[in-house]
């Protein structure tokens, strides 16, 4: 996507979440605006509203297919509309369109998980709403790198690319990578730290819900310098061709052993960032071992925020992912 004629539209950060905070300044949230996001999303967005003292306002999605459930109340009332691309899956985005037309709502599309990914019309998701977010830094074992998408350039102020600045990969990035390079002990180290990882996340520090509940910012604004380039000279089909690959292969082991995938089916032109499927924490060991074979991992996904408003529904709670970055 990055060849395409797409490109004077975006903008480069290290993060999406620095993304987002564009969006928010160049849209003017204020204080007290309400920004409609769904309850299936990770604490990194809730955080970005807070920020600018806006109020989320949730809606669901859908146990199957993880489709958004909004009423037009809601989504006319709102500053901003956030519409995930759940793990690089195409959300429908033509009754969002039809409600714009009757308000001033700004529609965002989130596609931090789907870089490279296209709807079945051809459109690169992230570009169909009048801002996108990627963060192909999580599809990609890079340093940093993600991207803003201005759809009209001319209506609106325009943000400053910030200097690009050089990164390396962080010490478990590199580790990934080496141990990745598929051969039996490097999945066997592979899946002891796998496990360590799970097991320290399972008695992990109470969390401290004293403060403003917002998560610092580790790394500066500053995309990592290689980052044009790389994307630039990225075997777009190749990548492609072995995400999909990799997801009917994952869908077949799984389903068959009585795991349940999240969708239904891989639309065309869908590049997924890994196999999203439910199971409960204790029935995730047949999984793991499975995605083990092919030098990769398993995580949960979203990190919920602390306190999100209501009941959630418990398969939030059981949202899987095998993750195909390597
Ligand atoms: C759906 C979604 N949107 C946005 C973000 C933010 O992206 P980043 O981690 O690159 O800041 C994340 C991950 O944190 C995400 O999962």
């Amino acid at each position: 996507m990055f060849k395409s004629s797409h490109l004077g539209n975006l903008y480069l950060y290290s993060l999406g979440r620095y993304a987002l905070d564009v969006i928010f300044s160049l849209i003017n949230v204020t204080k007290g605006q309400s920004i409609l996001l769904p309850r299936l999303i990770c604490r990194e967005v809730v955080d970005c509203i807070k920020e600018f003292g806006a109020q989320p306002v949730y809606y669901d999605v859908t146990r199957r297919n993880l489709m958004p459930e909004i009423s037009e109340s809601n989504y006319s009332s709102a500053k901003a509309v956030i519409l995930v691309n759940y793990f690089g899956f195409p959300q429908d985005l033509s009754q969002y369109s039809t409600y714009k037309n009757n308000s001033s709502v700004v529609l965002i599309e989130d596609n931090a998980h789907g870089y490279l990914s296209r709807d079945v019309r051809g459109e690169y998701l992230g570009a169909r709403a009048d801002y996108g977010i990627f963060s192909p830094r999580k599809t990609l074992t890079i340093p940093n790198g993600a991207m803003l998408y201005i759809r009209q350039k001319d209506r609106v102020n325009l943000p400053r690319q910030p200097e690009c600045t050089p990164a390396i990969l962080t010490y478990k990035q590199s580790l990934k990578k080496l141990l990745r390079k598929r051969n039996s002990w490097g999945n066997l180290v592979l899946g002891g730290i796998l496990l360590t990882k799970r097991l320290l996340w399972m008695f992990r520090f109470p969390k401290n819900n004293s403060g403003s509940g917002l998560s610092p910012l580790r790394i500066p604004i500053n995309p990592w310098s290689g980052l044009k380039e790389t994307l630039e000279n990225l075997d777009e089909e190749g990548e492609s061709s072995r995400r999909r690959a990799l997801y009917i292969h994952f869908e077949q082991e799984l389903v068959g052993i009585g795991y349940e995938k999240v969708f239904e089916k891989l639309p065309t032109f869908c590049v997924p960032y890994g196999f999203p499927f439910y199971s409960d924490d204790s029935q995730i060991g047949p999984a793991a071992a499975i995605a083990r074979k092919q030098g990769l991992g398993v995580m949960k996904w979203p990190d919920l925020p602390d306190s999100p408003e209501g009941e959630l529904p418990l398969y939030y709670r059981q949202l899987y992912l095998i993750n195909f970055q390597v």
